[in-house]
């Protein structure tokens, strides 16, 4: 690490150099910080950047599990995890990619426990694998019951904050991409909550792993921290941006009011034991929507809720997981229950009330499964990218899949690649720095207030049915509040850039959704009700493309 203060003119910012720099400490980051660490030798180190606490994350509250196509599972091949995987994507998810990541499962799981995770097993030592919809075959590796996320993000936190190559920098947020004039990330700009600073990190390597964007609605599983902030960074910038349109909706959030927005989960995996769905009259109903019935993909099982909710004129419908069995409920799934016990519900005995909420962005930066993007020393991996795994429709426990293994494939093509750190200044890094230099004179803006605005227009507009009208309605509201908000670059505060960044992530997944004139996936068009018979992926690139969104 280099460090200094830049002062030319008015500048002066204090600047840093890295090898690689990280951005975001869920389960994608800390891996590929952990993997970069041990494979490479790096004159300048690893910078690992946090907005929150390190392994504060979406990946710290996954429940249900990782999908894991492992030697130790007879029943298993790769073969079936990537027809599972393209079948639920809805003809959009690249075979390819899914059998590059599949294939790599087995190494990559072995080596996240030979680096402390822990995954459950049974009483001889082996390896436990659960079922969940749309999985052919149990396959699915948990930790601690139904509290996987904890088991390998706190397995992970503890082997990075035990390297000394990693220099750990939390609750620092990075603002903009430092882009060179001829068009290579050379660095970031980061905001500093503990200084309330801005400051300046050069390297030839920056990794994207800072999550999806489900706060941009209403009711969402994921927590604040999921603002988009890597993707709206990203567009900024100029990468190519892909599938925005597709955000996956949990069916099973718990509902306890309308009221409450952040819902916590109630994992797939509870139906993959055997729960069951029914309406207020306490009737079974999936078996009207699919002959899989509560192991349907995502997508189906979320629509039959919605619909089930709009004929009853209610806020949600029940899971009853007393079929289950008070034994294996409190041995599975000790997180959930505990969750809900303190809700006053006694999940052995009476049924959940469940709604479905925002959970999963498939679209986000494109990458391929090494992370690398449209910009020479951008790199993108887990929630942020848009590989081609899921397609138009997430295969349940692949996200985490996804994160670790692209995160693994991406140390191993760095290791082959020069990191020198940029020691020049250009034209167009000079440019950005002038901006964030300035100080900014004009009042906070009330964000909290902002972004509830924002996720109430994306919710009634941009949410699990679609048609055009409400659409356009929700294009015109979200450019309105664009123009209110003054601040395009240098904001005042942690929820000012959020606020901008949810503003333009909403808005690519808005221009993404009218455009697809088709129903795919999670993507419903109730205007469009039919898939076209050829799968397009749809792209947004705010340079040569002047922020429209084209199919190909
Ligand atoms: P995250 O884990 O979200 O981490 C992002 C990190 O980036 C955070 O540390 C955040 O603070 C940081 N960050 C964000 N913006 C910035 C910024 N501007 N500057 C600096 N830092 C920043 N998937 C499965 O496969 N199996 C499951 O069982 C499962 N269960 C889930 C349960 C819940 C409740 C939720 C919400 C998701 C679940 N998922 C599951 C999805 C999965 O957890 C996520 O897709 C995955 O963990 C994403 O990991 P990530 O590392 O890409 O991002
Ligand atoms: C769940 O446990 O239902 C979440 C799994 C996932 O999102 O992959």
């Amino acid at each position: 690490m280099i460090t200094g203060d830049i002062s030319s003119g008015w500048w002066n910012m204090k600047y840093s150099e890295y090898s690689v720099i990280v951005i975001g400490s869920g389960a994608a980051g800390l891996y590929a910080a952990l993997k970069i660490s041990q494979q490479i030798k790096l004159p300048e180190g690893i910078l690992l950047i946090s907005k929150s606490s390190l392994g504060i994350s979406n990946s710290r509250y996954a429940q249900g599990g990782i999908v894991g196509i492992v030697h130790q599972n007879p029943d298993d091949k790769v073969s079936l995890h990537v027809k599972d995987t393209l079948k639920a994507g809805a003809g959009l998810s690249d075979a390819k990619v899914t059998e590059e990541i599949s294939s790599a499962s087995d190494a990559v799981l072995n080596d996240l426990i030979a680096n402390g995770v822990e995954f459950d097993c049974d009483e001889n030592g082996n390896l436990t694998f659960t079922l969940e919809a749309a999985h052919s075959v149990k396959r699915i590796l948990h930790s601690g019951g139904d509290a996987t996320g904890k088991g390998i993000t706190e397995g992970l936190v503890k082997a990075v904050r035990a390297d000394k190559n990693i220099h750990i920098l939390e609750k620092a947020m990075a603002v903009e991409l430092l882009i060179s004039s001829d068009k290579e990330c050379k660095g970031a700009i980061i905001y500093n909550k503990q200084t309330d600073e801005h400051e300046i990190v050069y390297s030839s390597a920056v990794i994207i792993a800072t999550g999806g964007a489900g706060q941009v609605y209403k009711y969402t599983t994921n927590p604040s921290g999921a603002t988009g902030d890597g993707i709206a960074l990203a567009y900024e910038a100029g990468a190519i941006i892909e599938d925005m349109e597709f955000i996956q909706f949990h069916p099973t959030a718990l509902a306890l009011s309308p009221e409450s927005q952040n819902r916590f989960l109630i994992s797939e995996a509870v139906r993959g034991e055997g729960a069951k769905l029914i309406n207020k009259n306490g009737e079974e109903f999936m078996i009207k929507y699919s002959e899989k019935k509560e192991l349907a993909p995502r997508d189906v099982v979320t629509r039959a809720i919605f619909s089930e909710m709009k004929s009853e004129n209610s806020s949600n419908v029940f899971l009853n997981a007393s079929v289950i069995g008070e034994e294996k409920i409190l041995k599975r799934f000790p997180t959930i229950t505990a969750r809900c016990k303190d809700n006053g519900i006694d999940i052995t005995k009476q049924p959940i009330p469940v709604a479905p909420a925002a959970h999963y962005t498939m679209g986000g930066i494109k990458a391929d499964v090494e992370g690398r993007t449209s910009i020479k020393g951008l790199y993108a991996i887990g929630e942020a990218a848009c590989t081609g795994l899921h397609g138009a429709n997430r295969l349940a426990s692949n996200s985490l899949l996804e994160c670790v293994v692209c995160a693994y494939e991406l140390a191993d093509y760095l290791s082959f690649t020069s990191l020198e750190t940029p020691k020049v200044i250009d034209e167009g890094i000079k440019k950005m720095i002038d901006v964030y230099s300035r100080s900014i004179s004009s009042d906070e803006y009330d964000c909290n207030n902002l972004k509830l605005k924002l996720k109430d227009i994306m919710w009634n507009n941009v949410g699990i049915i679609r048609e055009e009208e409400d659409l356009i309605k929700a294009k015109l509201k979200v450019e309105k509040l664009q123009k209110d908000f003054k601040r395009r670059r240098k904001c005042l505060n942690q929820a000012e850039y959020e606020y901008r960044n949810m503003l333009t992530v909403a808005s690519l997944i808005i221009q993404c959704a009218l455009e697809r004139k088709e129903s795919r996936g999670a993507h419903c068009r109730s205007d469009y009700r039919n898939t076209d018979e050829v799968g397009k992926h749809s792209f947004v690139d705010k340079i040569s493309n002047k922020g429209l969104c084209y199919v190909e």
